[in-house]
């Protein structure tokens, strides 16, 4: 049977790539994009590949305001939703903030799609079996949580990999912390690092350090193979609270493991996003 699928940042690398291998089966994908335009072009590429349903929706994780304003829009269009796949992602080489002033990595990798996903539980409740895939790196290992650099104004020696790491520690901290609060319930959440993959997410990075990056790349199809297991496999049905790794063993750091400072991850970010809730 056809599953609704909802993937952000699905206009390019792993994204369109999952996109690609599920409309090929027949199911039904929102391809959830900042730039309609690049989206567009994704769904015509992608319309020629398969049979399943293909929508667009316009969504900018850089602000909360556009996030909230998305997820209402789901929220109206969809009586269910079967799978969440939180993959949109951007690595800044210089400090930058949101809309809303949060460091970027933070405030697009991490807290914007808390919001997105606090707002559309619901939905995925209303499906037999909902299940929320969260996009983590083995880069979390260099990852901390430190609430004053939240906020881009009080985030002094930026690291662009540090930053990075934290915001992939932070999409898995928020992992584990759903698992554990759906115990029990019909919906799961699991994470996965997808390996070191030929996508756009390089494109910042100097020419130097490109190339070192550059040797060990695996193509899109890899992760997108294990994210349609983690979304569809009756293998992955009762898995919750899962780290899965390409390229790597699954091997998760001794923060990303801690359940209080998960806890108190969730009690920050829900206090920056409460007005939306
Ligand atoms: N590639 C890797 O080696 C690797 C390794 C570990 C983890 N990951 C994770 O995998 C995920 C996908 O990365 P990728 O490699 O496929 O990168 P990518 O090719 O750069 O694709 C990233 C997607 O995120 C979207 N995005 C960026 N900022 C956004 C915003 N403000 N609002 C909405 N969408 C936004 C991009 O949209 P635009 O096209 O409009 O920019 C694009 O569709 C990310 O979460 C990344 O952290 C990747």
């Amino acid at each position: 049977m056809a599953k609704t699928i909802l993937i952000t940042g699905a206009n390019a690398g792993i994204g369109l790539q999952t996109a690609e291998d599920l409309i090929k089966e027949g199911h039904h994908v929102i391809l959830a994009c900042r730039n309609l335009e690049k989206a567009q072009q994704a769904k015509l590429q992608l319309e020629s590949m398969g049979t399943g349903q293909i929508d667009l929706i316009q969504l900018d994780l850089n602000s909360l305001k556009q996030v909230n304003r998305a997820s209402d829009e789901i929220l109206k269009k969809y009586a269910d939703l079967d799978v969440m796949i939180n993959n949109a992602g951007l690595i800044s080489t210089h400090l930058d903030s949101t809309e809303d002033g949060f460091e970027k990595h933070f405030g697009v990798n991490y807290l914007g799609h808390f919001l997105w996903t606090l707002k559309l539980l619901p939905l995925l409740k209303k499906s037999e079996q909902g299940r929320i895939i969260h996009l983590s790196s083995i880069a979390h290992w260099v990852g901390s949580i430190q609430p004053h650099k939240f906020k881009a104004e009080n985030n002094t020696n930026y690291h662009t990999f540090k930053s990075y790491g934290s915001s992939k520690l932070q999409n898995l901290l928020f992992s584990n912390l759903l698992a554990q609060q759906l115990q029990g319930s019909n919906v799961t959440s699991n994470a996965l690092h997808p390996g070191v993959v030929d996508s756009e997410l390089y494109r910042q990075l100097p020419k130097l350090q490109y190339m070192f990056v550059s040797l060990v790349l695996i193509p899109p199809t890899k992760p997108a193979k294990l994210i349609k297991q983690m979304a569809l496999d009756a293998t992955w049905a009762n898995k919750n609270g899962q780290y899965a790794s390409v390229q790597t063993p699954a091997m998760t750091s001794p923060k990303a493991k801690d359940m209080q400072l998960a806890q108190k991850l969730y009690d920050l970010s829900y206090d920056l996003v409460k007005e939306y809730l």
